[in-house]
């Protein structure tokens, strides 16, 4: 019989942990038991998995001898604290917060894209790139290998959700209070995101860049093993419940045209191309990302303003691809380790 795995869901009442439930179940992940866990104020409440409800436990005092495997998804504070004693117990950690993302001893992996990385783990801790780095990288590595990316100026457009749950809450408040002639009070923004667009996520850095933007350029440099890698970002949060979109502006070392890039991409795993040049032609985060496991790529086209230069929108689920879902197929990497 082949082996089974003790699971553990840390942050299960959240965005993020709900989802990477539900795609546990969803892919038939060999799981013999799933435990959910958040903080003491959501312990004894139920989660969904699959067709089950998970009596939620609360973290703090959760004994993890015999987890095999645990999915952190409850902030980086609560990693810090918690995903050691995991590990020490024997549990592989899979952590989605940006805790340990630029640890050395700490692989960090795009399932699509080096995948080979998680077999180096001294600490028990592999950790999952932020989601914008996660869909920008599923679609610019296949390129980066065949033709050298030199350069990157990326705009994102991200959705609430990868705020969490609080954050969904308020979009939707705000969006019905407006609409009826009410203050948007805002709360977990610092302005009014319903109808507006916010050009700040995460908190500023010396260099006047904001940590969300920092991620990417990190997180890129590291993925790709590359570090002499340019990654110029903007990072925007707009008023979408689910999916992250990004304007991509790549510069490459050799010559690659729009025709040879939609070409590599069609071929590369997790990717779907979208790209008429017709009204309804590209992809959008309601129409193609929400809910669904693919990055797309559309909008493909050289760069009219340099001659090494490639333009393309990239769309992703943030809360799947760019978090749960490659969480979960870190997991089955780890489970396949075991087959053998
Ligand atoms: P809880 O529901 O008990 O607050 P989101 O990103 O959607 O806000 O979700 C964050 C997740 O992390 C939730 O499941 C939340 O649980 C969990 N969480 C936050 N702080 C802690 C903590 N100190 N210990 C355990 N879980 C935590």
């Amino acid at each position: 019989m082949s082996r089974t795995f003790k699971v553990a869901v840390v942050g299960a009442t959240g965005a993020v942990g709900e989802v990477m439930l539900a795609i546990l179940a969803e892919r038939g992940f060999p799981a013999s038991e799933v435990i959910a866990l958040a903080s003491e104020r959501s312990a004894g409440g139920e989660v969904s998995y699959g067709g089950d409800d998970l009596v939620v436990r609360d973290l703090a005092t959760f004994d993890p001898a015999g987890v095999d495997i645990a999915l952190f998804s409850a902030g980086g504070a609560t990693s810090l604290e918690h995903a050691p004693r995991f590990a020490a117990a024997g549990a592989v950690v899979i952590d989605n917060s940006s805790a340990f993302r630029r640890d050395d001893d700490v692989p960090l992996v795009v399932s699509e894209v080096n995948p080979e990385a998680i077999a180096h783990r001294p600490r028990g801790i592999i950790a999952n790139p932020n989601c914008s780095t996660m869909q920008m990288l599923v679609a610019l590595a296949p390129i980066h290998r065949r033709y050298g990316i030199e350069r990157i100026n990326v705009c994102t457009y991200q959705s609430v959700s990868g705020a969490g749950r609080a954050a969904l809450e308020e979009l939707g408040r705000q969006t019905g209070a407006l609409l009826n002639f009410q203050g948007p009070d805002p709360q977990r923004f610092p302005v009014q995101i319903a109808f507006n667009l916010i050009p700040q996520i995460d908190e500023f850095m010396d260099n006047g860049y904001t940590r969300e933007e920092m991620k990417l350029v990190w997180e890129t440099r590291k993925i790709l093993g590359d570090d002499g890698i340019q990654v110029n970002p903007t990072a925007v949060r707009v008023p979408v419940f689910y999916g992250h979109s990004e304007a991509v502006h790549i510069e490459t070392r050799d010559k690659v045209t729009a025709a040879e890039a939609r070409a590599l991409l069609e071929a590369a795993p997790g990717v779907e191309v979208v790209d008429e040049r017709v009204a309804g032609g590209w992809p959008t985060p309601v129409t193609h990302a929400s809910g669904k496991d693919a990055v797309f790529v559309g909008r493909i086209r050289e760069d009219l303003s340099h001659p090494r230069g490639l333009d393309m929108w990239i769309v992703s689920d943030n809360i799947r691809k760019g978090a749960a879902l490659n969480a979960v197929q870190i997991a089955e990497l780890v489970a396949a380790e075991s087959a053998g």
